[in-house]
This record gives C-alpha cells, sequence and structure tokens, in this order.
C-alpha cells in the first residue's frame, strides 16, 4: 500500500505538506503543491478520506498516554501539556498504561474512535510501525520516550549525554567501583542510560565489573532489591548511579537497613529530580530534565499537526542539568 510518507518522499517534501495539500490548507507554495501532486498521481496514493473526516470534526480533546501514573515524573510533564492544551481550548484525556504494552497499544484507538484529535505518547513501546501508520493519518506526537531512528515528532532530552554526565560526577569524586541499576532494557530510555554508563567509564579507563550492572524495573522496590544484591558481594560498589529516582531512592533505603550511611559509604546519583528528590533523606543529586518545558513544548507541537502546520524538524531535545544536593560524597583513599 502506498502510504503518505512515500509520497512526501517522492516530492522531497514533509508529511505534513502532503497533508496540506490534500486537505486544499492554501499554504503551500504553487511549485511544492504542483510536485506532491505529481507524485500522488505517480504513485497512485489514496489518501484514508475516512480518517481525514473523522478528524476534522474536531472534539477539542486531545489524548495523553502515560506508561505509568504512580510515577510521579509523569505528572510533571502533564501539567506541562495540560499548561498549553487549557490556554488553547483544549482538554486532556489521561490513559495509564500501567506498563503494559498491550495496554498502550489499546489506547490508540480512541484515536479512530473520534474522541480525542490527537495524541502525545510519554511511552514508545508500542510497535513502532503501528505508531508510524496510525501518525499518517493522525496528529501524533511523542514526549520523554522515543523510537530510535524515527520521524515522529519527538521531544526528548539527550539520556546517553545525561548518563554520562552522572557517571562522570562520581567518577570526579574518585569513585571507580561504581555500580549502575539501569531501567528496563528493552524501553529505550533504560538503554540509552546504560550506554552512557558504559561510555562515561571506558572514557576515564575505568572497567565495568559486570557483577555491579542489574536491570531493574524502574521502581523503588527494584532499586531495593538489586542494592541488597551489590551489598552482598564481597567486594561491593563505593557509588551507584540509578537510571531513576525511584530506583536510587530505593537503594538508598536498601544501605540504610545494612547499616551504611549515604553519601559516607556509599555515594549515589538518581534521574529524573522528581519532587520528593529534594526532600527525600539525604537529598538526591539527580540529574533534572525539564519535565514541565518538555509537556509543553510536546502539546505546542501536536497543536501545529492539528492544525496541519509543517514542524520546522522532527527531534527537538531540551537541556538536562546535573543538580548536585547531599547524596555524593568524594571518595577518600586511605594511604
Ligand atoms: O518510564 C520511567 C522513566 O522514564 C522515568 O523515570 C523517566 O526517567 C522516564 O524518562
Amino acid at each position: 500500500m502506498v502510504r503518505i510518507a512515500d509520497v512526501a518522499k517522492m516530492a522531497n517534501v514533509s508529511t505534513a505538506t502532503v497533508s496540506r495539500v490534500i486537505s486544499n490548507a492554501g499554504t503551500v507554495k504553487k511549485e511544492t503543491a504542483e510536485k506532491v501532486l505529481e507524485a500522488i498521481k505517480e504513485l497512485n496514493y489514496q489518501p484514508n478520506m475516512l480518517a481525514r473526516q473523522l478528524r476534522r470534526s474536531e472534539t477539542k480533546t486531545i489524548l495523553v498516554v502515560v506508561p505509568d501514573i504512580t510515577n510521579t515524573f509523569f505528572s510533571a510533564v502533564l501539567r506541562g501539556i495540560e499548561s498549553v492544551a487549557i490556554e488553547n481550548g483544549y482538554q486532556v484525556l489521561l490513559g495509564d498504561a500501567r506498563n503494559d504494552v498491550e495496554s498502550e497499544t489499546s489506547f490508540l484507538t480512541i484515536l479512530g474512535q473520534k474522541k480525542a484529535d490527537g495524541l502525545i505518547l510519554l511511552t514508545a513501546r508500542t510497535d513502532q510501525k503501528i505508531l508510524e501508520d496510525l501518525s499518517q493519518d493522525y496528529p501524533v506526537v511523542l514526549a520523554c520516550e522515543y523510537y530510535e531512528g524515527s520521524k515522529l515528532p519527538t521531544v526528548s532530552i539527550d539520556n546517553v549525554s545525561s548518563a554520562r554526565k552522572a557517571t562522570e560526577y562520581l567518577i570526579s569524586l574518585n569513585h571507580k567501583r561504581i555500580g549502575h541499576i539501569s531501567g528496563p532494557l528493552n524501553i529505550v530510555v533504560g538503554r540509552d542510560r546504560c550506554r552512557g554508563f558504559h561510555q562515561a567509564m571506558a572514557q576515564h579507563g575505568l572497567s565495568v565489573d559486570p557483577s555491579l550492572v542489574q536491570e531493574g524495573e524502574f521502581s523503588f522496590e527494584s532499586g531495593f532489591n538489586l542494592m541488597m544484591k551489590f551489598l552482598s558481594l564481597e567486594n561491593p560498589p563505593t557509588a551507584l548511579f540509578a537510571g531513576n529516582d525511584e530506583m536510587a531512592m530505593g537503594a538508598i533505603k536498601a544501605a540504610k537497613s545494612k547499616g551504611l550511611r549515604v553519601p559516607e559509604d556509599l555515594s549515589v546519583v538518581g534521574f529524573d529530580d522528581i519532587q520528593f528528590a529534594s526532600i527525600f533523606e539525604p537529598a538526591l543529586t539527580t540529574v533534572a530534565q525539564p519535565t514541565f518545558d518538555m509537556g509543553q513544548k510536546a502539546m505546542r507541537l501536536l497543536l501545529k499537526l492539528i492544525k496541519d502546520e509543517e514542524l520546522e524538524k522532527d527531534q527537538f531535545i531540551l537541556p538536562d542539568q546535573l543538580i548536585v544536593r547531599e547524596s555524593c560524597k568524594e571518595l577518600t583513599i586511605e594511604e
């Protein structure tokens, strides 16, 4: 089947431009529109008119799907989305996938059922092809998570370099035996943060002991359990980079339960800067993601797609920041 992306490729324009030509939006230059019409003819492209008609009847509602509503990181992103949505007369319908891919995918039918004008996904675990096909007919934006090498409009941070930064901070405090509790490696941000950890260690000539890298579940419990595993080793780590704040907090709880002090006996860096990170004891050193800004940006992009406007680019990488608090300490080497 010929898809809108094929037409866009042949005419050397974006899919949004093809879409605007088809819907006669009148904002496309004459020569560009002619190129698009030629490609449509040559490829015998049949736009999905039913989906387009469904789209035209506005609901003034957008759907946001989060992987796990219990992780307060996502509430902060939602706040950003909602602020722009409300400003523009939209209401937000929320879908909590509960970390379940099938449930995440089932929310996508809401678009076809005419219950929302567009979709923001804060999770990218559905089959990439399903989502790319859906985005041919409906406005779709990804935020926080993403697909590698995809052209789907996406807002995120650079998780690899952020993880490198977190690990380098521990290295700068003289730690060499650094552990990593990663997020699930079937989730892109889990993988990218793990990659950043390995890169930083390699760049500083430090070897990674495989027993000090464990795959967690982005949950408090997994951080606790895997830290207990590290602490049962003959030679436990002196520092830990956790793939998110919840796991960092779980790990600190485990260390405390074994009578260790953080940061005196163990330094810990988290990831996200959730609200509780600064209240926690000790206040957590962590990589802050610009949650509110990511939400706002994603909603602004979605509004453009809903209005069939062209996006200036499809990948938006926002800046992160390492927030140094009280959970890390320089390792003093005894002579
Ligand atoms: O989905 C869990 C994690 O992914 C969150 O903690 C946040 O880091 C997000 O990017």
